[in-house]
């Protein structure tokens, strides 16, 4: 059996460019490698965690399954399909409950902060948790112990998750046959955490991002908002600073020096978002095309999701099939 590779997105909102340097690219180059077989999804079952309006969850799952299309996710070669097209996933989700501490969910990264927000603030330290975001590790687990994944490209706010998925595997394993293989999550060092326009992490929670597709002058005026320090033009500047950071990841090294050079020699930050823009919109431009592509025509999207679920329902099914067995049901 070839290697196989799996990651999911949840449709929590608009794709941004550190979901696609941090995420789709990496998976997206592990799907060209014939000796692997790789399994891509829409995690809108983890998306129910924040999304709470049916408009938006349809919405941002075309999104993110557009998203993949138009960023060279070939549906030949990959199978790609929605989380919730397959309710076998749900069904091994309980099962794993059953191998999964509870103190391992109380220091899962997302649980533990929103309880040390609510301390802080002298709040319930459960105050607006609900049982979805607390047994998310465990869906985690059954999405990727299903499909017997063994390489999982994630952003490095991820790799905690793989790891939560490691021990429930080796539980189940130990307790009752060996018949799930133990992940290992594949980050990219170079764009583990992307920035973004103040900063921080870019992420949709910090309202920081931007959009990998939006109308060229929308994405002008996100990249005027980057923020800088107060140098004027013609003073020296240095290249630890958010344009930099995200320049390099459009252009040879040789161009990015060039660009770093001129802002030492006291290129202006604007003309250095000019510049920034130039590159950032030539790399998007044909993805944009084929997103929009797909978004006017989305029964075409349905067929390809649909045809990815038949394939991973029936390996999902056989291997629930052969799961129940083992513990005796
Ligand atoms: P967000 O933080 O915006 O809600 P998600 O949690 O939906 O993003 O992340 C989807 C995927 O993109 C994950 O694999 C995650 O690790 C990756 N990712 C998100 N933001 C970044 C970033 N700033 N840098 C690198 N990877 C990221
Ligand atoms: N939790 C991941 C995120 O927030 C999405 C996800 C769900 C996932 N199931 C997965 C990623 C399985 C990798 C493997 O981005």
């Amino acid at each position: 059996m070839k290697e196989r590779v799996l990651t999911g997105i949840k449709p929590t909102g608009f794709s941004h460019l550190g979901n696609y340097f941090g995420a789709i690219k990496p998976a997206i180059e592990l799907s060209q490698n014939e000796d692997l077989d790789c399994f891509y999804f829409i995690a809108d079952h983890h998306a129910l965690t924040t999304i709470k309006n049916k408009e938006e969850l349809r919405e941002y799952t075309y999104n993110i399954a557009c998203t993949w299309l138009a960023c060279g996710l070939d549906p030949e070669k990959v199978t790609f399909y929605k989380q919730s097209d397959i309710c076998e996933i749900p069904e091994l989700f309980w099962i794993l409950c059953n191998c999964s501490a509870k103190g391992l969910m109380n220091r899962a990264h997302a649980y533990k902060a929103i309880v040390e927000k609510n301390l802080e603030c002298g709040e319930d330290r459960d105050y607006g948790v609900n049982m979805g975001l607390y047994n998310y590790p465990i869906l985690m687990a059954a999405d990727i112990l299903m499909f017997d994944a063994k390489r999982i490209p994630v952003g490095l706010d991820q790799t905690q998750h793989v790891e939560i998925a490691r021990d429930i595997a080796n539980c189940f394993n130990s307790r009752y046959e060996e018949l799930f293989t133990i992940p290992e999550s594949f980050v990219e060092k170079e764009t583990s955490v992307l920035v973004g326009l103040d900063g921080r992490k870019m992420s949709k929670s910090y309202g920081n991002t931007i959009q990998l597709f939006t109308e060229e002058k929308v994405l002008q005026k996100t990249i005027n908002k980057i923020v800088t320090d107060s140098r004027m033009p013609g003073e020296p500047k240095d290249t630890d600073n958010t344009i930099c950071k995200l320049y390099k990841l459009f252009v040879s090294e040789e161009k990015y020096n060039a660009f770093a050079n001129k802002l030492c020699a006291g290129l202006s930050w604007g003309e250095a978002k000019k510049e920034l823009f130039e590159v950032m919109n030539n790399f998007i431009t044909p993805m944009r095309e084929k997103y929009f592509y797909f978004q006017s025509h989305r029964e075409e999207v349905d067929k390809i999701l649909s045809r990815g679920a038949e394939k991973a329902k029936k390996l999902a099914a056989a291997k629930l099939s052969q799961i129940k067995t083992a513990i005796g049901m």
